[in-house]
């Protein structure tokens, strides 16, 4: 008889996959026959954990013991010690980054520690691809209680008790969006789950989907009996593959276990889900261009109301939610509105996963209380600046978003705070930056960003943000003039009062967020034709300093003779014919050289 004393969980989500976990896994496969442990070990494919620079990740349960960066060549070492001996293979453990100490269980890794995993709990713990794992950890008990000891009314009471709010960037109280679709008039509703997550660097739904596809599902039919839905879309972005792979598994077993599909759990609810993909484009992710984009139209948002709760897909009532926003339903139904609101703070209930990335020691998924401080998050999970640097900012909310400084950093991190401090929670990117950021630099980013994106449709934005491109553009290559300061902020207010959609609204908010924290910057690009971080490479040149003690190591590695000076005597660069390499500042035994 089969008694499996190990389970090997081998992270199968796309950024492991993509440096070598099937590779791996085969290797695994390949050691574990070999030495004969097939009927006692157990290996499993999961979904992401969140730490994909990591990857591959392998964690050895009971124990928990987390590998990481595991190679092909690895495997036969922690079969023959770990599996075999019961030795762990110390060389293959996370280190901290600051400390360097070496940490075995994966519970007592800093990045997971402060966490609150509650929408990522079975993300790298189930096989996405097995229904029985997902219904082992308490998978559709909220759908059948939902349909068997509640009517919809009292669903929807329950979501508006937990005070959940749209995780897909507005932050719109869920159960009220729910109770405008069941009160709307209509033969036939729609639920819609928007997967078409686009902003720079953001992974959170691909992650949920890939590695908890069931629970989006979950939720969408406990939406979809709460409003009179027969039919669920999910609008995922072809550019997730394996998403969309776990996606139709996870919609056949439903169907053949009897959770989608006809009088489910008995009951006179009937739920079907399909799935569309969606071609790329950011602006899709708006509702109303989303809507298009299924009905086969070119995807433009449209101006509201109607809202898409009263006329949305085909004209018919239709409550459209982010991935994450579902993926919170099921534990609401289960635990209670009330348990739900216990977590976070006054307005902004439950947690938040952010995508952390940047110049920060940990990038990842973190899934965080709401009313957690930006510091916590920056500092005791993502374990503090790259390479010992000094913080400068953090863009929070994507291309909508804003950057905030190191005096914001004490900020909670909930809905309005973010707002009123100028930035947004969006859609939960977070890229932290140091100081060799130049913040002009970083508004221009986003603003190219949101300009190559606009559908074209409203002037405000299709010439608006051409026009701060170009202002940024020109500050950045020391073409900045008097009045360009006054002409961004003119523009961004006309932007945003008058563009059609969410996405010209928020175009301008990298700029002005940066305006307000940074202005020290733009004045120095503009009036001294200066770039204090040394990015604008217009602007930036290499200087000596008096700390030059004349070694000369820099003149003999200068590529162009560009450096001059006597023994012992301060040395200079003549900017005419240096070509800003930097290989002499790299040099530089007295840190004499600077950018600039
Ligand atoms: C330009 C633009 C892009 C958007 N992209 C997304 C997206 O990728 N995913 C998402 O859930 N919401 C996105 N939204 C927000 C949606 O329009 C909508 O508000 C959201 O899907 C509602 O779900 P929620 O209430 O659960 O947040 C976007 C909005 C704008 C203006
Ligand atoms: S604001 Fe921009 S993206 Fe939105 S409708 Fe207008 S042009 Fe299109
Ligand atoms: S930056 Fe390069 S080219 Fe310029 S002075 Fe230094 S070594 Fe020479
Ligand atoms: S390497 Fe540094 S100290 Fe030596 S000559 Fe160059 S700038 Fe001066
Ligand atoms: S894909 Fe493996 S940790 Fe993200």
């Amino acid at each position: 008889m089969e008694h499996i004393r190990a389970h090997v969980l081998l992270c199968a989500g796309t950024g492991c996959i993509s440096s070598g976990s099937k590779k791996v896994e085969a290797a695994f496969q390949r050691e574990v026959a070999r030495k004969g442990l097939i009927d006692e070990i157990k290996i499993v494919e999961t979904g992401c954990h969140g730490f994909c620079e990591m990857g591959p990740i392998v964690i050895v349960y009971p124990e928990g013991v987390f590998y990481c960066h595991v190679k092909e060549e690895d495997v036969a070492e922690i079969v023959d010690s770990h599996l075999y001996k019961g030795r762990i293979v110390e060389r293959l453990l996370y280190r901290e980054p600051i400390s360097h100490e070496k940490i075995i269980n994966y519970n007592e890794i800093n990045f997971y520690k402060k966490q609150k995993r509650m929408v990522l709990a079975n993300c790298g713990h189930i096989s996405p691809e097995v229904i029985e794992d997902y219904i082992a950890a308490g998978g559709y008990e909220a759908l059948g209680q939902a349909l068997t000891k509640m009517t919809p009314e009292q669903v929807i009471d329950e979501v508006k008790v937990s005070g959940l709010r749209g995780r897909g960037g507005g932050g719109f109280p869920t159960g009220m969006k729910w109770e405008f679709a069941k009160k709307a008039a209509g033969d036939q509703k729609y639920v819609i789950c928007n997967a078409d997550e686009g902003d720079p660097g953001a992974f959170m739904d691909r992650s949920v989907l890939e590695g908890d596809p069931h629970r989006v599902l979950e939720g969408m039919a406990v939406c979809g009996y709460a409003i009179g839905a027969s039919e669920g879309i999910i609008y995922v972005r072809a550019e997730y593959p394996l998403a969309i792979k776990r996606l139709k598994v996870a919609i056949a077993q439903a169907e053949e276990m009897g959770f989608i599909g006809k009088h489910i759990f008995g009951s006179d609810f009937d739920f079907k889900v399909k799935i569309k993909e969606g071609a790329g484009a950011f602006v899709c992710g708006e509702e109303t261009a989303l809507l298009a984009s299924i009905e086969g139209q070119r995807g433009m948002p449209r101006s509201r109301p109607p809202f898409p709760a009263i006329s949305g897909l085909w004209g018919k009532p239709t409550n459209i939610n982010n991935v994450e926003t579902f993926a919170n339903v099921p534990q609401i139904i289960v635990n209670g509105g009330e348990w739900y609101a216990s977590i976070g703070t006054e307005k902004s209930k439950g947690t938040k996963v952010f995508a952390l990335t940047g110049k920060i020691n940990n990038t990842g998924l973190a899934e965080v209380p709401m009313g957690i401080t930006m510091r916590e998050i920056i500092y005791e999970i993502g374990g503090g600046i790259l390479n010992g640097k000094k913080f400068k900012a953090v863009q929070i909310g994507g291309p909508s978003g804003g950057c905030l400084p190191e005096s914001m950093l004490d900020l909670p991190v909930d809905y309005d705070s973010l707002i009123q401090a100028g930035a947004m929670m969006g859609s939960g990117g977070l890229v932290v930056m140091d100081e060799d950021t130049c913040m002009v630099d970083v508004a221009k980013f986003f603003v190219n960003f949101t300009q190559s994106e606009s559908c074209g449709k409203c002037t405000p934005c299709r010439e608006g943000t051409k026009r701060m491109l170009e202002i940024l553009t020109n500050i950045t290559e020391g073409k900045g003039k008097k009045g360009d300061i006054e002409l961004l902020q003119q523009l961004a207010k006309n932007i945003k009062a008058t563009a059609l959609c969410g996405l010209g609204q928020t175009a301008p908010n990298p700029v002005l967020s940066t305006m307000r924290y940074f202005m020290d910057e733009y004045e120095a690009h503009i009036n001294e034709k200066r770039c204090p971080a040394g990015v604008c490479s217009h602007l930036s040149g290499y200087s000596i300093t008096e700390n030059c003690k004349g070694c000369g190591l820099c003149k003999q590695v200068c590529p162009v003779t560009a450096i001059s000076g006597e023994v012992k005597s301060r040395h200079s660069i003549d900017q005419e014919k240096c070509i800003k390499c930097g290989a002499c500042m790299g040099k530089c035994p007295f840190k004499a050289i600077r950018k600039g």
